[in-house]
């Protein structure tokens, strides 16, 4: 079975790369315990994959990161972790059960003084930004796949040229290829890609991503 290979090489890479004796790595994994236990869905974005948004981060060399999609935080431990000491990132959660998870999580790692999270739906925290003249380095895009087309026209507003603008569940065990689909995350995530084929503002590709999160996918690009 493909799913179970993926899950193995998966593990494989985790423990190769990821040592549960490294205390930065124990607070990760603190973060998934607590969201368990929390009940949230687990659908954090996976060791790995975690890694990967740090370590592009840090190649963007982010000073101000804005996240969409907080859950209990585990991405945004990732992503804080990139950032200088006088960095900052914000992160925009529609659940209030959520985003009291996250802010235990995040200040648990160590990560609370960089945090500005803020807690309602997304399309209005976005407007609120773009009035304080808010400008980001770094974008992750991992809410509510409906509205992905929104957001990454509001990402283009509040991202400097130069910045990276990131994408979470871009293939959806490759459902996005349902045409015919009535599904909003799918129909989002097709016009999505439409808007993403057609905008001269941002130079992006999708990458497949196999794993213990099973198939899905990652679109990820650069303002110009
Ligand atoms: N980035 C997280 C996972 C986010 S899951 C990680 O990898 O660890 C998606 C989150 O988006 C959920 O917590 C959900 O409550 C939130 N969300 C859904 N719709 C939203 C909206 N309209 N505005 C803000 N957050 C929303
Ligand atoms: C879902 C959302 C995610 O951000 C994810 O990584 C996986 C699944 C979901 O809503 O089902
Ligand atoms: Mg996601």
């Amino acid at each position: 079975m493909a799913g179970e290979d993926w899950s193995e090489v998966d593990a494989y890479i985790v423990e190769k790369l990821l040592s549960p004796d490294d205390p930065l790595n124990q607070a990760l994994d603190a973060a998934l315990a607590r969201n368990r236990q929390a009940g949230l869905p687990a659908i954090d974005v996976s060791p790995a994959q975690g890694k990967l948004l740090h370590l592009l981060a840090r190649l963007a060399g982010a000073r101000k990161i804005l996240e969409i999609g907080t859950l209990g935080g585990y991405s945004t431990i990732w992503l804080a972790r990139a950032l200088p000491d006088d960095g900052r990132i914000v992160t925009l959660e529609f659940s209030p059960v959520h985003a009291a998870v996250a802010r235990e999580n995040i200040f648990a790692a160590g990560q609370g003084g960089k945090l500005d999270l803020r807690i309602g739906p997304a399309l209005e925290a976005l407007p609120a930004l773009e009035r304080e003249g808010a400008v980001f380095d770094f974008i992750f895009i991992d809410a509510d796949k409906a509205n992905n087309p929104a957001y990454l026209q509001w990402a283009l507003r509040l991202a400097r040229v130069g910045a990276v603008i990131v994408v979470d569940n871009v293939v959806r065990g490759g459902r996005v290829l349902d045409a015919a689909s009535a599904d909003p995350d799918i129909v989002g995530t097709r016009k999505f890609f439409d808007l993403a084929g057609s905008e001269k503002r941002w130079t992006a590709t999708a990458i497949q991503t196999v794993g213990m999160k099973g198939w899905d996918g990652l679109g990820i690009g650069i303002v110009e």
